[in-house]
């Protein structure tokens, strides 16, 4: 039960990251870090309610920590208003106070949706993150991004808001069903690519073992990712600059998600077939060699990863994708913003992406 901790350092909103195996339902630093709030709302996916939320709240119990328990349905309809005003609703009833806090136990939805309540309700209560699927350890539970979707597309609707504590317990990852592993998978392998090509060295070495999860093996991916994570936050909260190098593979992500509703293919997946797409397009502009994708490719395949349009669906429409491209929160005035790379650990924002160059890419892509 012993965890590795990094600190995301924000000042006097710094918080700690423990990550470890075994680490639920009674792991102390975390009891410790809830026993001063006055009331407690355990905010759980309904997919992990009998195997971590329940178990989370007899523990705590047995030390004197009640809790509320709340279920949310599984899925990324769960980010919605629907839910936001039932979520503040149920917990107002309770009538709670400036010092409660709520604790989000599930992936990515459940982080960003609890996040965004606890940044509303009563101006901001504390709220601590249990990300119990890989994509929300290394990526959305650490960083503050909170949001639910609109009409008008995803995440649209959020806070900057950063949680008190958060809570990785790498064992929650053996129930997690292998398609949603591989997806945050893809996340991870971004880390890589932007940043850090020893890293995306390592990746490629130990893919199969991490792949099993194995356990020293998982703990220093996870470790690192949150690492880089919380240094890039660091150095710039609410992305004016080096942040947006985690958008890697996500402009065209973003379209392939909106192309398909939403729900057919995985954030994971999507952002797979959006970052070789980067670097097509980087090579296609001349700032690397088209090896890069092509490496890519087979590391993403052999993780159980689409890496090509097609690998998705037959039929794309080219002027729809290239429509969701501008509607990007990243598209400032008109101009289509991508992050592009030089080589594996070297990527830059461009903010002025020609359109043509994008429309070729997906041309040679789908031809
Ligand atoms: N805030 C950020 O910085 C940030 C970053 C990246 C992604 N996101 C958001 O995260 C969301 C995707 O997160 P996600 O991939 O974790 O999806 P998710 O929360 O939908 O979880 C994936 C699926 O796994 C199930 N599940 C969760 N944990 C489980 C477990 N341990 N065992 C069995 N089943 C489990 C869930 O019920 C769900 O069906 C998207 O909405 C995306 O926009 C946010
Ligand atoms: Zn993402």
């Amino acid at each position: 039960m012993s965890a590795q901790t990094v600190d995301v350092e924000l000042g006097a909103r710094s918080y700690p990251v423990w990550i470890g195996h075994n680490l639920l339902p009674s792991y102390a630093p975390l009891l410790e870090a809830l026993s001063p709030y006055s009331q407690r709302f355990l905010i759980a996916d309904e997919a992990v309610v009998e195997t971590y939320a329940k178990p989370l709240q007899a523990a705590l119990q047995t030390a004197g920590i009640l809790t509320h328990l709340i279920t949310v349905p599984s899925g990324e309809s769960s980010k919605s208003f629907a839910q936001l005003e039932r979520l503040c609703d149920e917990i107002l009833a309770h009538q709670p106070d400036r010092k409660s806090v709520l604790i989000a136990l599930g992936g990515g939805v459940i982080g960003d949706l609890v996040g965004l309540v606890a940044s509303l309700l009563l101006r901001g209560v504390a709220f601590v993150q249990i990300p119990t699927t890989l994509l929300a350890m290394v990526d959305s539970s650490v960083g503050g991004k909170t949001a639910i979707n609109s009409r008008a597309g995803k995440n649209l609707v959020g806070a900057f808001y950063q949680p008190k504590a958060v809570l990785a317990d790498l064992t929650s990852l053996q129930t997690l069903p292998p398609r949603e592993w591989n997806a945050g998978y893809a996340e991870v392998v971004k880390y890589g690519v932007i940043r850090d090509a020893a890293f995306y060295g390592w990746l490629e070495e130990n893919r199969d073992a991490l792949h099993k999860n194995d356990p020293a093996i998982l703990t220093h991916a996870v470790q690192h990712c949150v690492a880089m994570k919380a240094a890039i936050v660091k150095a710039d909260e609410t992305e004016q600059d080096v942040r947006a190098l985690l958008n890697f593979g996500h402009t065209l992500g973003h379209a392939i998600e909106a192309e398909t509703g939403y729900s057919r293919v995985l954030h994971g997946e999507a952002v797979a077939v959006g970052m070789v797409l980067a670097l097509k397009l980087s090579a296609h502009l001349g700032h690397c060699s088209a090896a890069l994708a092509e490496q890519l490719t087979v590391h993403l395949r052999a993780m159980g990863l689409p890496a090509t349009l097609h690998d998705i669906q037959k039929d794309w429409s080219i002027d729809a994708l290239i429509k969701h491209c501008y509607g990007d929160k990243k598209a400032e005035h008109g101009r289509l913003t991508f992050v592009l790379a030089r080589s594996i650990g070297d990527a830059f924002v461009e903010k002025n992406t020609p359109e043509s160059a994008v429309r070729s890419v997906l041309e040679i892509e789908l031809g």
